[in-house]
């Protein structure tokens, strides 16, 4: 057989690694959760995305899981590695055990295997919170955009680096327990409208949004989302920031 990524032993041996996949295909009423081992031959910087196909190309062609950028950007990959959310396309065997274990991120709904349904949540989300910029009138099409101070540009900016994920979500407490709880990546959008100039609603308008137990209220200050969010967003200072000026505007 063909190696399906070019092997290259440390030490004259390639560790052989257990990958221990969670499987299950809800769509299959006869599927039952259950934990699978494959087992395969590192190589040299090997990423579980590497290690995944490999899988499905030589050993089962029925596994599913999620890629599109390889390279952080989409934010497809996401499960959780050992029991952390993370990005597999970014996660590099060499620096986990000999034993990895892999499951799909908890709270979305599950497509099967590894792969979850992100994009419905996302988008329930964006509908809820009204993730768009909300101007009093529409834009001529040859009008140019308002100057903006650089420093606000980048600060907006630093905000829109969300990838969209879920790890957020997944590593957070309160959203496994509250349903419609919208996470550190609702907060961290509403944030991003906030300071965009060009948004004409009002912090009364934006509290209608999130100031109750499932927006920044239900914050129990965890904190995994900041641990495992791998853009490395400012979450925590996010959320902090929105909640204090709520509470400063008497609405809480
Ligand atoms: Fe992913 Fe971070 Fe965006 Fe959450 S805030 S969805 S962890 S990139
Ligand atoms: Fe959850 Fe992050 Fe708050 S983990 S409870 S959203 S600080
Ligand atoms: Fe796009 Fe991993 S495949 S972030």
């Amino acid at each position: 057989m063909i190696p399906f990524f070019k092997k290259s032993p440390a030490n004259g041996q390639p560790r052989r690694l257990t990958v221990r996949i969670l499987r299950h295909n809800p769509a299959d009423p006869s599927s039952v959760p259950h934990l699978q081992d494959f087992a395969i031959e590192e190589a040299e910087g090997m990423t579980l995305f590497i290690a995944l196909n490999e899988i499905r190309a030589t050993q089962d062609n029925s596994l599913q899981f999620d890629f599109v950028c390889r390279a952080g950007i989409c934010g497809s990959c996401a499960m959780l590695i050992d029991g952390r959310p993370g990005l597999a396309c970014r996660t590099l065997t060499r620096d986990l055990g000999d034993t990895i274990t892999l499951a799909p991120l908890p709270v979305f709904e599950l497509i099967g295997d590894l792969s979850v349904n992100t994009g419905k949540w996302m988008r329930g989300t964006s509908e809820r919170l009204q993730t768009w910029i909300h101007a009093n009138s529409a834009p001529k099409l040859d009008a140019l955009e308002e100057r903006m101070e650089p420093a606000l540009a980048e600060e907006i900016y630093e905000l829109d680096r969300c990838i969209e994920c879920g790890c957020c979500i997944a590593g957070c407490g309160t959203a496994q327990m509250r349903e419609h709880f919208v996470g550190a990546i609702g907060l961290n959008k509403i944030g991003r409208f906030r300071l965009d100039p060009r948004d004409t609603r009002s912090d009364e308008d934006f509290y209608e949004l999130i100031g109750d137990d499932d927006g920044v209220f239900g914050c129990m200050s965890l904190v995994g989302c900041h641990d495992v969010c791998p853009k490395q967003l400012p979450l925590q200072t996010q959320i902090a920031f929105l909640r204090r000026k709520m509470a400063l505007m008497g609405l809480r």
